[in-house]
Parts: C-alpha cells; sequence; structure tokens
C-alpha cells in the first residue's frame, strides 16, 4: 500500500510505528478501498433492467460496448446475474457472489460476499455488472459508473437503485438505434473516492 510520507512519518521511529499501524488500521477497515470499481448497467426510463432473470430487450450497440470496456478486467456479479449470462465471459476474470458455498462454473471464481469478491481482485480496477442486488451493495463502494440509459420503457422486475447524494454526470454520448428505433446514451457519473 502506497503512503504518502508526511512530516510526522519522516521523523522520529516512534512516530513512524504510528503512521504504519494507523495505516494498516485503516487499511484493514476498509479493505476495498484500493480497488477502483466501476458499475456498469443498462436502463430504460423506469431504470428497470431485467426480467424474468434475462435482459428486457436486445440492444447489440450495448453488448459491443459493455464488451470494449470490460474487456481485460475483472467482472464482479451476482449469482443470477451469471445465470442469466450462463457462461463465463472470455478475456475477463469472471468472479460470481453467492451465498452458496457449493456453488461452482466452469471458469468462474466464486466469492461468499461482496468483500471477498473486492478483495479477489485486488487494486486491479474493476466492474460491477449487477444485478440489483449487488448494484446496491456496492454503490458505496464505487467511484464511477457507466450507465447506458435506454429512452423507452419495458416491462421490468428488477430496478437499477436511485443513485445517492454525490454522483455527478461527467459525460454523455447519444444514439439512435434504428433496429429499436429509440434514442440510448452511454453516461458516466463520478463520485469523489470514499
Ligand atoms: N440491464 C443490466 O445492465 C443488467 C445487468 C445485470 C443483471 N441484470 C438483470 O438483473 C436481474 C438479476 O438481478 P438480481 O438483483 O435479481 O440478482 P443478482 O444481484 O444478480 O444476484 C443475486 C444473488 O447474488 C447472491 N448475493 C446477493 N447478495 C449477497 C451477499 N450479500 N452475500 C453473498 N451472496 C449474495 C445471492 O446468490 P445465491 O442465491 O446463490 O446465494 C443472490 O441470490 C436479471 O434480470 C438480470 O438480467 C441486468
Amino acid at each position: 500500500m502506497y503512503v504518502r510520507k508526511t512530516g510526522l512519518a519522516r521523523g522520529r521511529p516512534q512516530a513512524r510505528r504510528f503512521c504504519t499501524i494507523m495505516s494498516f488500521l485503516m487499511f484493514a477497515e476498509h479493505p476495498t478501498h484500493m480497488t477502483q470499481l466501476t458499475l456498469i448497467v443498462a436502463m430504460d426510463a423506469q431504470r428497470g433492467i431485467g426480467i424474468d432473470n434475462k435482459l428486457p430487450w436486445h440492444l447489440s450497440e450495448d453488448l459491443a460496448h459493455f464488451k470494449r470496456l470490460t474487456s481485460g478486467h475483472p467482472i464482479i456479479m451476482g449469482r443470477k446475474t451469471f445465470d442469466s449470462i450462463g457462461r463465463a465471459l472470455p478475456n475477463r476474470r469472471n468472479i460470481a457472489i453467492s451465498r452458496n458455498p457449493e456453488w461452482r462454473h466452469d471458469g468462474v471464481e466464486t466469492a461468499g460476499s461482496l468483500d471477498a469478491a473486492i478483495a479477489l481482485v485486488g487494486a486491479a480496477p474493476a466492474f460491477i455488472i449487477g444485478g440489483t442486488q449487488i448494484f446496491a451493495a456496492s454503490m458505496d463502494l464505487a467511484t464511477r459508473m457507466v450507465v447506458t440509459e435506454i429512452a423507452h420503457s419495458f416491462d421490468c422486475d428488477t430496478y437499477f437503485p436511485a443513485l445517492p447524494a454525490g454522483w455527478h454526470e461527467t459525460a454523455r454520448e447519444t444514439h439512435h438505434s434504428d433496429a429499436n428505433d429509440y434514442d440510448y446514451a452511454f453516461v458516466t457519473y463520478e463520485k469523489a473516492a470514499p
């Protein structure tokens, strides 16, 4: 862990020891604060994200966008989202969270909690890819969200949580889907590190 050497840390050995212990305690209490977490989600005009454990739409441009951003990076997901995808996604470390210690799937690492999943990736930037339960649990730990906002309403039974205070939009790219005849936008939201 990188600790900036303050005047105190550069000083007497006793003071240096104090700084080291404090840094360790901060790290132990917040084991996730070194990981750069990005939530990535596609939602409709009512914040809907899923129905019957599937995506409610087929938007190939969004699938390509998801692949482009997440390839080469760890992806963390709830077990139901993994079931909805049905296979490990290539060129990425796949981590699924489940309370069932017996749960296994080829090409997927299993974690018993969100913290355990984040501990697996260490300091590597990682993507939280859903679903609602895992988005809700990780929102306070993330510093960035990449949201595909679809300007259309679908039948949904699963929703993306409302953004807590502190998040603000930093980029927006608007597109039109000719295949579906609706607009959608790739939007980035950011907040200061927790
Ligand atoms: N539009 C999008 O961008 C997008 C993205 C992802 C998913 N989705 C949709 O979202 C829906 C799935 O979302 P969901 O909220 O129902 O499920 P989910 O968050 O994907 O997975 C829930 C499961 O994760 C495990 N889990 C949750 N909290 C846990 C904890 N604290 N400790 C350990 N394990 C925990 C449990 O697995 P066990 O039951 O095995 O213990 C739980 O049943 C689907 O419709 C999917 O298509 C949409």
